[in-house]
């Protein structure tokens, strides 16, 4: 089993939801965030002045998925969330060790 954890655009949250259910994955956990990669924040110019930004808003998403699922999931958030410009996020892959379905008792694959 592996948790896929991808930092996105907000924006493109809904499309990404969608594009997830319509393969029929439905389990996620979403945050809300904020954060910042090689270009750090941004300066967003006033006529009163300047303002820095250091972090931006973003969604974490996070799902638990089979080994034989993750790649296929890692394909629909990269192809959804991609605009081509700076800030359009990060997909992170981690082991997992157990899963517990709390209702069921049920562990391991069967339980995710
Ligand atoms: N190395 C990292 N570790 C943890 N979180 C990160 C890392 N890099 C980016 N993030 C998260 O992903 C968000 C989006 O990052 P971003 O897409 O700007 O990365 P980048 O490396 O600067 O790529 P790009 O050059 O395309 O902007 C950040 O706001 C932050 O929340
Ligand atoms: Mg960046």
């Amino acid at each position: 089993m592996k948790k896929v954890e991808a930092i996105v655009r907000p924006e493109r949250l809904e499309e990404l939801r969608e594009a997830l259910d319509s393969k029929g994955f439905s389990g996620m956990t979403i945050t809300e965030v904020k954060g910042r990669g090689v270009q750090r924040g941004i300066t967003l110019e006033w006529r009163v002045g300047d303002y820095r930004v250091e972090f931006m808003p973003k969604i974490k998403i996070e799902m638990v998925l089979n080994d034989t699922d993750v790649n296929e999931v890692v394909d629909i958030i990269q192809k959804t969330c991609a605009t081509g410009n700076i800030g359009d996020g990060k997909i992170f892959v981690y082991p997992i060790e157990q899963v517990v379905k709390i209702r069921t008792k049920e562990n391991g694959t069967k339980a995710i």
